[in-house]
């Protein structure tokens, strides 16, 4: 198989995968990857929904610029307005909220590829309060066994929906950095878990805090699930680890730095989590700018230079596992 077919949609049995893009800490590169993993596969020939999960709304002005994002989506086409109200998804269907950005989807090279969004809205930030509320908010336990189901549960259900998986072989999702209820529906929602990381003693700090954080949520959703007459509609959960993709990597004569190639491999011997091989260097010149063209750097830059390459290599990676990939309780 050569490079740049692994990803290309013969390979995927006919299942939609769900991966989440999180890390405890902002700024180190979870939205760049999002965007870019998106956009190469859906180069590569793959249809892909993008979910926008971060109130700092970075990935929909990855495609978005702001002027149109005031115009067209603001109002009435984010997920805040889905999550919002008495239970998420009740009163809005989440496909009404899939825009298909322009430019991006004129760039792509293999036509059978499709790169849409679910754009986010500075005001999730509230949401997240208002919907940890709602927990508390029966008095029997069958009840608050069941609201947590229904509210740590409402994206999975609604991506459990055929329009999604007749229309997507991908979702990636950019979680916020922390573990509010809006990143949990999302690993809730997910098969898989890819973790950007920069190779600093900081970014790495929290990954076993992280893996300890959804291990208890997993069990809880699961217990839940299992708990006699509480869990009717749901079936159990397993997200799992896709790995830590070391990103802004510094690179010195063709070489990982000395200081950073130890601490990677150190994280590597480790870390619960396992470590990708393939990274994403540190380019301002190609990464510095996210947002500008509406087209992310990987598809824009076709002269294949080196960190184009290193992508790609990156996006076999990710996309030859996930095609792989089981999912034995989805
Ligand atoms: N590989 C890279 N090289 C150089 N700059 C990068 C790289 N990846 C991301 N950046 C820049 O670093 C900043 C943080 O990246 P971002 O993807 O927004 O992080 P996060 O989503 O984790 O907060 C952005 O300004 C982005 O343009
Ligand atoms: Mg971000």
């Amino acid at each position: 198989m050569f490079a740049g077919d692994v990803g290309a949609r013969n390979h995927w049995e006919k299942r939609m995968r769900v991966v989440a893009v999180m890390n405890y800490k902002g700024g180190v590169g979870k939205t760049t990857l999002t965007a870019n993993l998106g956009a190469v596969a859906a180069s590569r020939g793959l249809r892909v929904l993008l979910i926008d999960l971060d109130p700092q709304t970075n990935l929909t002005f990855s495609f978005f610029s702001i002027d149109d994002w005031h115009d067209r989506l603001k109002d009435d086409r984010t997920i805040r307005q889905w999550y919002q109200g008495e239970m998420p998804g009740r009163e809005l269907s989440l496909a009404d909220l899939v825009v298909t950005p322009e430019r991006v989807n004129r760039a792509l090279e293999n036509p059978v590829g499709q790169l849409d969004l679910i754009s986010s809205h500075l005001g999730l930030i509230d949401i997240d309060l208002e919907l940890a509320a709602l927990l508390g908010g029966t008095t029997t336990l069958d009840g608050s066994k069941r609201r947590f189901l229904d509210l740590h549960g409402c994206l999975r259900q609604a991506l459990a929906d055929s329009h999604f998986s007749n229309a997507y072989d991908l979702m990636l999702i950019d979680c916020a950095p922390n573990f509010g209820l809006v990143t949990k529906t999302a690993i809730v929602a997910s098969e898989l878990i890819l973790v950007p990381a920069k190779a600093d003693y900081l970014s790495t700090l929290g990954l076993d805090y992280l893996v300890g954080n959804c291990a208890g949520l997993v069990k809880e959703f699961n217990d839940y699930v299992n708990h006699k007459g509480g869990g009717g509609g749901y079936t159990p959960i397993d997200p799992s680890f896709l790995g830590v993709v070391f990103t802004m990597v510094q690179i010195y004569s063709q070489q990982v730095t000395l200081a950073q190639h130890r601490y990677i491999e150190e994280v590597r011997e480790s870390s619960r989590v396992p470590v990708l091989k393939s990274m994403i260097r540190n380019s301002p010149k190609h990464f510095g700018n996210a947002g500008e063209s509406g087209v992310p750097a990987m598809l824009h830059n076709t002269g294949k230079d080196e960190v184009v390459k290193e992508f790609d290599q990156l996006a076999d990676e990710v996309l030859g596992a996930l095609a792989s990939s089981t999912g034995a309780h989805q």
